[in-house]
């Protein structure tokens, strides 16, 4: 019996959903998508936490445009700034600009001290931009949280073919997904998401890449209004 895992329990019993972004493969948007559906939640009121899981790729701080004054607290455990109403946290806060390569057993006590030492206090919400893969090294541990899966693809077959392997999983090992969402839709396609809840597509947007960093921008993008139908069908 891991001690931690009590623990743990502990520090998210003040949260109501947890949320991971999750998808299998990089590049398709699921920082994009955590970090503009946590600060869409955060204009409606809600309470809410963004918790950035990706070692190698870490995106959100750049997403929201964070600057090197944002650093947690440490006070009986790590408080995390509050950046767009929004409490967040991410490894790269330790990690800087230096690469992390970790082997699988590191990475999942990495991500179980995370959940150990942060006091998130009360959120309605709280979002995980997970990393690529689907390995137990990253899912073992989010297992402890019972959190909601939200599933990204792009149109891609490449993607979808991932993404088919993902929701196979989801379901084998009984955890919830709340459907797939389709990003960097080009054109009108009608792919079939393998009985799983299709929540909706957002276009591709060559808006987005002048947003990033810039959140009040990127609230007023094609992007933002797209995911805030599709978190119609969530929240
Ligand atoms: N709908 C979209 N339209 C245009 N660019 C997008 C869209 N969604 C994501 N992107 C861009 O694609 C790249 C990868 O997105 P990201 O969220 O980092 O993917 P992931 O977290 O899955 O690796 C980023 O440069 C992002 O700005
Ligand atoms: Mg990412």
């Amino acid at each position: 019996m891991d001690p931690r895992t009590c623990v743990i329990k502990k520090r998210i019993e003040g949260i109501k959903r947890i949320i991971a972004v999750a998808g299998g493969k990089g590049g398709i948007g699921k920082s994009l998508v955590s970090s503009v559906m946590a600060l869409n939640l955060s204009n409606m009121g809600y309470r809410v936490g963004l918790l950035d899981l990706d070692f190698s790729g870490p995106s959100a701080h750049l997403i929201l445009g964070t600057g090197r004054s944002t650093q947690p607290r440490e006070e009986k455990g790590v408080i995390p700034p509050t950046v767009c109403g929004i409490k967040f946290f991410s490894l790269v806060f330790y990690s800087g600009k230096k690469p992390s390569p970790l082997r699988g057993i590191d990475i999942s006590n990495i991500i179980k001290e995370i959940l150990c030492i942060t006091r998130w206090g009360e959120l309605d919400v709280l979002v995980i931009d997970m990393p690529p893969g689907m390995g137990d090294a990253i899912l073992d541990p989010i297992s402890l949280m019972d959190a909601e899966f939200l599933v990204v693809t792009t149109p891609s077959l490449v993607s979808v073919g991932t993404v088919s392997k993902f929701l196979s999983f989801l379901e084998e090992s009984g955890t919830p997904s709340l459907g797939v969402l389709e990003n960097m839709r080009i054109k009108e396609t009608s792919r079939n998401f393998f009985g799983a809840d299709f929540l909706g597509s957002i276009k591709l947007d060559l808006d987005l890449e002048k947003a990033l960093g810039k959140p009040e921008k990127l609230m007023q993008t094609k992007f933002s209004s797209e995911l805030r139908e599709i978190m119609e069908k969530v929240f």
